[in-house]
C-alpha cells in the first residue's frame, strides 16, 4: 500500500527504492528516444516522502508565503501568481545529483540508492521568475539567501533548501517557479500545484510543492539542505559521516551547479552489436550536460580504453527554443542569456563496425566552454553523488 494513490504513473518507469517513496527512472533508451523534452510520464522522479494531494478545487487558493529579511512580507495564491507575474516558457533539464550513482554503489557501498543514467530529464516548464516574486516582498540590504519549502511532510520535517538570493535576481541564471511542465499543469510527482525551478544547478534545489520562500542572511538550516546533495571528502566513510555530524556543516561541501557528464545510450551495455559487413557503421549515440548554464563544447569517443578520442557530432535542440521564446513574449523572455545553456544536448557518431571489431568497450566524456572535462577516475563520495567519470559501456561482437 502506498500514500501516493492519487498519483497516475507510467508502468515503464523503473523503481529504485521499493514501493515508497517513488524514485524512479526511465530506462535509458526510452528515455532517449523520448527526445529532446521528456514527456511527464517518463521524466524521472525523485519524492523523499509522499506526494501532497491537492484537489484541483484548491489549487486556486495553494498559498506561497515570502517571508523573511523583507520589508513586506507577503502571501501569494496560486491564482495570483498566475495573474500578477509574467509568464515564462522555457526548457530545463534536471539531473538528480544522484544520477549514476549505480558505479559508486558497485565500487564501494554509499548511502544512496542506485541511479542508473537516467536520472536526468528535460521539460518545457512555465511560470514567473522567482526574482519577480521576491522583488514584491522588497528583501533587506542584508538578505543574501533564499530558503525554499515544500508541502511534503518527511520524517526530519518538510523538504527545504536555499540558494543564493543574487543568483536568484540575475535573469541570466533563469531561476523559475513553475506551475506546467511541457504545457500541461504540473504532474502530482512533479510539484503540482507549484515548484521552484533552478536551471543549471542539481534537481535537489528545485524544491516541489512550494509553499515558502524566506529570505535569510545563512543559507538553509533546513534538514535536507544539510544531509543531503553534499558531496564529502572522499575519505569519509559511512561511519564517520554518522558519528561526526560536523562534516555536514561545511557549506563547501554542498553541490549546487551540476558537473560536466555524458552517457550512451545506444549501444546499451553488453548490446549484442549486429556486425554485418565490414562496411557497415554503427550509430552510437547519447547526451551530455554541463553546469552553472555551460555550454557543452566537445563530446569524444574512445574505442581504446582512453588512449586515442574522436569527437562526436553534437546537437542542441535547446537553440531551437531560445529564438521561439523571444517571439513569443516580445523578447521580454530570453531568460537565458544568449550563451547560457540549461539543457542537455544530444551527440552522435558513426562508427566503422570494422573500428568496433577491435574494440570491447565504447568510452564517452564531454567537455563545457570552461574547459571542464570529465575525470577517468570516479570520485568516491559518502552520499554518491556528482559521478561523472567517462561513461563506459561494454559491447559484444555478432560475429
Ligand atoms: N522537493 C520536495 N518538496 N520534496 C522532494 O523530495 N526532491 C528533490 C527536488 N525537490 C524533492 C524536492 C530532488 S533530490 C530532486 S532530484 C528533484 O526534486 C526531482 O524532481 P522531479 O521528481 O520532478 O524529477
Amino acid at each position: 500500500d502506498t500514500p501516493d494513490r492519487h498519483v497516475p504513473r507510467d508502468p515503464r518507469l523503473i523503481r529504485l527504492t521499493g514501493v515508497h517513496p517513488f524514485n524512479v527512472e526511465a530506462p535509458l533508451t526510452d528515455l532517449f528516444n523520448d527526445g529532446f523534452l521528456t514527456s511527464s510520464q517518463l521524466f524521472y522522479v525523485r519524492n523523499h516522502g509522499p506526494v501532497p494531494e491537492v484537489l484541483d478545487s484548491e489549487i486556486p487558493t495553494w498559498e506561497l508565503s515570502i517571508e523573511g529579511l523583507v520589508e513586506h512580507p507577503i502571501t501569494l495564491t496560486f491564482r495570483q501568481i498566475l495573474q500578477q507575474f509574467d509568464q515564462i516558457t522555457a526548457p530545463v533539464t534536471l539531473v538528480c545529483a544522484g544520477n549514476r550513482r549505480k558505479e559508486q554503489n558497485q565500487v564501494r557501498k554509499s548511502n544512496g540508492f542506485s541511479w542508473g543514467a537516467a536520472g536526468v530529464s528535460t521539460a518545457l516548464f512555465t511560470g514567473p521568475m522567482m526574482a519577480d516574486i521576491i522583488r514584491r516582498a522588497k528583501p533587506l540590504r542584508r538578505a543574501r539567501y533564499v530558503c525554499m519549502e515544500g508541502a511534503d511532510k518527511l520524517p526530519n520535517g518538510y523538504y527545504g533548501t536555499s540558494v543564493k538570493l543574487n543568483w536568484v535576481m540575475d535573469p541570466n541564471r533563469g531561476i523559475m517557479l513553475a506551475h506546467k511542465m511541457n504545457g500541461e499543469p504540473l504532474h502530482p510527482d512533479h510539484g503540482r500545484p507549484l515548484r521552484a525551478v533552478i536551471p543549471g544547478q542539481i534537481g535537489g534545489r528545485s524544491v516541489k510543492w512550494l509553499t515558502k520562500l524566506i529570505v535569510t542572511e545563512a543559507p538553509s538550516d533546513n534538514w535536507y539542505h544539510i544531509y543531503d546533495n553534499r558531496v564529502l571528502p572522499t575519505m569519509v566513510s559511512p561511519e564517520m559521516a554518522s558519528k561526526d555530524k560536523s562534516w555536514w556543516q561545511d557549506d563547501r561541501y554542498a553541490i549546487y551547479d551540476l558537473s560536466v557528464n555524458s552517457a550512451t545510450a545506444y549501444p546499451q551495455h553488453n548490446e549484442e552489436l549486429p556486425i554485418t559487413t565490414p562496411e557497415a557503421t554503427y550509430n552510437a549515440r547519447g547526451y551530455a550536460y554541463g553546469g552553472g548554464g555551460r555550454r557543452i563544447t566537445r563530446v569524444e569517443i574512445s574505442l581504446d580504453g582512453g588512449k586515442s578520442w574522436r569527437l562526436a557530432d553534437i546537437d542542441y535542440p535547446e537553440d531551437k527554443y531560445r529564438d521561439f521564446e523571444s517571439q513569443l513574449y516580445g523578447g521580454r523572455v530570453d531568460m537565458y542569456s544568449r550563451e547560457a545553456c540549461f539543457c542537455w544536448c544530444q551527440w552522435s557518431l558513426s562508427i566503422p563496425v570494422s573500428d568496433l571489431d577491435a574494440s570491447d568497450a565504447i568510452l564517452v566524456r564531454a567537455m563545457d566552454e570552461a574547459m571542464n572535462i570529465q575525470p577517468r577516475d570516479m570520485y568516491w563520495s559518502v552520499l554518491g553523488m556528482m559521478n561523472n567519470p567517462w561513461f563506459r559501456v561494454t559491447i559484444t561482437k555478432n560475429n
